[in-house]
């Protein structure tokens, strides 16, 4: 604890220390123990001293539909940062960042991870300062944040886990991966096999009726899907974007009936029923806001900024609190629904609460973050046989705090397979692939008009939570086929993909031929190795992908091959690809020890 003998204000450093993960976590808690009101106006989680030293700064950056792509550069003098002013963590920087030797690569030198566990602005700085030290900080972001604390009261920082790997930054990864999957995330679904999803957003946005979900539901089954998600759409007057989010009450000119005989016919068939909200948010035209127009976050006499047609809800409130808490268990307590997707479609601002009075709405961002984790709690542990999915514009709320509350999160709105690639990558340096929400979805696709092979489209989803976004009534008989034989494949293999220790083979951005990723079963006994090329250079070369993670005097069989290989020479001479393969090709390899 350190004391402020002239004031009497503490700052108690709270540490966890995970041994075998090479994980210490650290958290700060202000106390006010004089006599006097306290404004705080800045509080980091950590700030950690680097003596000695010269490191290079890894990030993750990116916007709506390129999540988490990765920027590595020099820390020069000065302050370096990163940070999110959105109210939320967000797509344009991730509450994550690594400082490594300059010449730490994937398996050598040292790596030091900090993963902020809080959804909200957050800041990382790095200074390096006259005598070439460094200091890193890392907390919420200080910009607009004046917190009053009485006499008495305390304030707690969010914590930061901090890892450290001498092995490059794979080990750092693994160790993230296994904190997140073991350690920081509450729901029992953590370590359960997943069900592969097809969900209605791609192929149908607001346009359906009930006959249509339930053929696409039928359909799906037969190409190996066990869950069916109606996506956006099923509530209020919600026909389009502008109208209907917070009355979250079915409509029953498209589900007639109801929610209960929908989720009846699909368990019917064997199905399970998946279900989107959005809970944080209110249309203008929608009975909720008609209601309670004071319950959004509003600047009094001034016009709203709009984003996608929605207003946020104001969760600095309690009464706004309970009242989603009560609307969405309301809707979850009926039964028959075994999943939820858990949306947040814009940014927060107008920062301005008619809750709390002027010297108050410094606290307003915060307080909302709190009232999410509040409602949360009130939802999703009290639900512990639903499977809750996070979401925000495709990948924007990706952090650690989400990862207690959902073990998976939508990966990206791009369901794009070769822009994929690079969104994954970026995203497996903090995060499991166990979390990863990734889907197949129609070619050419929506969003870049590219198309790309079947194979190559579910090699990609398996570098997830695997699932569709298609209407599979528009497939070919052959993309039929192709669907059921890859839904199978993502079942074989979806222990170690969940849980097997993974390394990224290649870089997106370093290696122009192909795309590699790997994943190892923690006893080294099996392996599932996935290629995408990115070039058709690959023509005119041998190609081979470097394993890693195995035995080195084990030996190997390759099934798709019949090689048997020993683990050094699959780690030093590498498999060798096929050759004359146009671009975006896929291959998948299960390596087995004799
Ligand atoms: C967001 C999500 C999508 C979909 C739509 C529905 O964009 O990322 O997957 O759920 O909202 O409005």
């Amino acid at each position: 604890m350190l004391k402020d003998a002239i004031t009497n204000i503490s700052v108690k450093l709270l540490y966890g220390v995970y041994f075998e993960k090479d994980v210490i976590t650290r958290a700060a808690v202000f106390c006010n123990d004089s006599e006097e009101t306290v404004q705080l106006e800045r509080l980091m989680s950590a700030s950690i001293d680097f003596m000695t030293g010269d490191y290079d700064l890894i990030g993750l950056f990116g916007h709506h539909y390129f999540e988490r792509q990765t920027d590595r550069r020099h820390l020069s003098h000065g302050i370096n940062e990163l940070g999110s002013f959105r109210g939320v963590s967000g797509h344009f920087h991730n509450p994550f960042a690594i400082l490594c030797d300059r010449n730490t690569d994937e398996d050598h030198g040292n790596a030091y991870g900090f993963a902020l566990m809080y959804s909200g602005n957050f800041i990382f700085q790095a200074e390096v300062d006259g005598y070439s030290q460094t200091r890193v900080a890392m907390g919420i972001h200080p910009k607009q944040f004046r917190f009053t604390i009485h006499p008495g009261e305390c304030f707690e920082a969010p914590e930061v886990v901090m890892a450290y790997s001498d092995s490059g930054l794979s080990g750092l990864s693994h160790s993230y991966h296994r904190i997140f999957r073991e350690n920081a995330c509450d729901s029992p679904f953590v370590n359960c096999k997943r069900s592969i999803v097809i969900n209605s957003w791609e192929p149908f946005h607001f346009t359906f009726d009930s006959e249509k979900l339930l053929e696409t539901a039928l359909l799906s089954k037969e190409l190996g899907a066990d869950m069916f998600v109606l996506d956006d759409g099923w509530f209020g007057a919600r026909d389009n974007e502008k109208a209907g989010l917070g009355d979250w009450v079915v409509n029953e000119k498209k589900l007639p009936g109801g929610l209960q005989a929908f989720s009846k016919k699909l368990h019917d068939i064997g199905m399970q029923f998946g279900l989107w909200f959005e809970p944080e948010m209110v249309n203008e035209d929608s009975d909720l806001y008609r209601a309670h127009p004071d319950w959004c976050l509003q600047v009094p006499g001034r016009a709203p900024a709009r984003s996608r047609h929605q207003l946020c809800l104001d969760l600095s409130r309690p009464d706004v609190c309970d009242y989603i808490i009560s609307a969405v268990n309301a809707v979850l307590d009926e039964g028959g629904i075994d999943y939820v997707k858990w949306d947040y479609n814009r940014y927060v601002c107008d920062v301005y609460s008619r809750y709390y009075p002027a010297d108050q709405q410094g606290e307003i961002y915060h307080r909302y973050i709190l009232g999410l984790y509040r409602i949360l709690d009130g939802i999703v542990k009290t639900h512990p046989d639903i499977l809750f999915e996070g979401c925000s514009g495709g990948g924007g709320r990706f952090d650690g705090a989400m990862l207690t509350y959902f073990p998976q999160i939508w990966c990206s709105d791009n369901t794009d397979a070769p822009s994929r690639l690079v969104i994954h990558y970026g995203t497996s340096f903090a995060y499991p692939v166990s979390a990863i929400g990734a889907h197949v979805s129609a070619c050419p696709n929506k969003k870049t008009g590219r198309t790309v092979p079947w194979k190559t489209r579910a090699v990609t989803a398996m570098h997830g939570t695997f699932g569709y976004e298609l209407d599979p009534a528009k497939m070919t008989g052959e993309e039929r086929n192709e669907c059921a034989l890859y839904s199978e494949c993502y079942r074989r293999h979806q222990d170690l993909i969940r849980t097997g220790d993974y390394y990224r083979l290649s870089s997106p951005y370093d290696n122009s031929i192909f795309t590699a990723w790997q994943f190892v079963s923690p006893d080294s006994s099996e392996s599932l190795v996935c290629v995408v090329t990115q070039d058709i250079s690959i023509l005119d070369k041998n190609s081979y992908v470097h394993l890693r993670g195995l035995s080195e005097d084990a030996f190997y069989e390759v099934e798709q091959t019949g090689q048997v290989l020993s683990g050094a020479a699959l780690a030093n001479i590498g498999l060798l690809l096929p050759s004359t393969q146009p671009q975006y090709s896929a291959f998948i390899y299960y390596l087995k020890k004799q």
